[in-house]
């Protein structure tokens, strides 16, 4: 074994997160740079690490969906939809909002009364967390982690992502798990029960890897948008998700020229290639990257290729917008937030 790979096994990192250190790891969605919930301390150098502003919550990643229990204090109502929630779309990318017991330490809420729980499918995410809980013995357990990216930056969907965003760290020992490309490739969705017993309805926080028609389905009511009193989420932020390399989100039908001077890259699906305008397609300093035409692997493409253009020295990344209809939700979201970051 080289010495990178012993920093890098369940075991160590499960020492590491006793220790109230900070360990990344895959999850189906993004990667995820973990500490002890337990822990405030351990939490709060989260925040440090990731440079972010410490009143943002944090999603605790649990071992086994009954486990959310030991988290949360819910009215009848609020009980009823997250086990249904839980019983649909566990382990997987749904993040549950619900009331904070007043035991779980502040800090993974910033503060707030509720808290953000979700149950991974990854293999590895569930290999470290039931190690963890496998330490703990009969102690309430679980992983606070937010995406392992600095704040404000593209989520990382490979491990070598990570890496590259905590260089330093990684070098003075941080685990951070193999466990290949993201096979969802953005978020959870979130969403929030804590508020129903009080007329809200249950909302949608964040769209992401479980569509808003599917949870529909299962509580059987729509979905309602967040309004003033809703939670801070720092993922809906206007300006998240952005690359360093200025994006522009434009529609193919009003694209028309994109000027001759820079080196710009025009990022398109393939299914629309025939639709740009010729004269572009022959433009010598424009790059046309072609993106998948279906949402779920153009999902799992985005970030990495947004990554990998970043380091390309473009001058700006004209981007297609993706097509109206829900099932481009979640990634139309990212874009536009990724867009709005160079809006002045
Ligand atoms: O897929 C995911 O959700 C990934 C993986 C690692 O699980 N995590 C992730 O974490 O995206 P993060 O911190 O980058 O985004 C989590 C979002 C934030 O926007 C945060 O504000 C929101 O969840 N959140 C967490 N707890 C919350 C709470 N109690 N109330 C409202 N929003 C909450
Ligand atoms: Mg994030």
């Amino acid at each position: 074994m080289t010495e990178k790979d012993a920093v890098n096994t369940i075991e160590h990192a499960v020492d590491v997160l006793e220790g109230g250190g900070l360990v990344a790891f895959p999850t189906e969605t993004v990667y995820g740079l973990g500490a002890d919930a337990n822990n405030p301390q351990a939490i709060e150098s989260i925040y440090a690490a990731k440079g972010r502003p410490s009143h943002h919550p944090v999603i605790v990643h649990i071992a086994k969906p009954a486990d959310l229990w030991r988290w949360v204090t819910t009215d009848q109502l609020s009980q009823v939809l997250a086990q249904r929630l839980s019983d649909a779309f566990w382990p997987g990318p749904l993040t549950l909002i619900c009331r904070r017991d007043p035991s779980v330490p502040a800090a993974v809420s910033g503060g707030q009364d509720t808290i953000g729980v979700r149950c991974p499918a990854h293999p590895v995410a569930q290999a470290l967390l039931n190690a963890f809980a496998h330490r703990r013995g009969n102690e309430r357990s679980g992983i606070a982690a937010p995406s392992a990216n600095r704040f404000g930056q593209v989520s990382p969907t490979r491990r070598q992502h990570v890496v590259h965003e905590f260089t330093d760290r990684v070098a003075a020992g941080m685990p951070v798990l193999e466990g290949g490309n993201s096979a969802v490739g953005i978020e959870s969705t979130i969403v929030d029960v804590s508020r129903v017993n009080q007329g809200q309805g249950v909302v949608l926080l964040r769209p992401g890897g479980i569509d808003a028609q599917a949870i529909e389905a299962i509580i059987g009511e729509p979905l309602q948008a967040p309004n003033d009193q809703a939670p801070r989420v720092s993922g809906s932020l206007k300006a998240h998700y952005a690359p360093h390399t200025p994006l522009q989100l434009l529609d193919v039908a009003t694209l028309s020229s994109v000027s001759s001077h820079d080196r710009q890259a025009v990022v398109l699906r393939a299914c629309e290639l025939e639709r740009l305008p010729t004269a572009m397609r022959n433009q010598s300093n424009i790059t046309i990257v072609t993106m998948p035409d279906d949402p779920l692997p153009y999902a799992q493409a985005l970030y990495a290729r947004l990554r990998d253009l970043d380091q390309d020295g473009f001058t700006k990344l004209v981007w297609i917008n993706v097509p109206p209809g829900q099932a481009w939700d979640a990634i139309r979201d990212r874009l536009t937030r990724a867009a709005a970051a160079f809006e002045s």
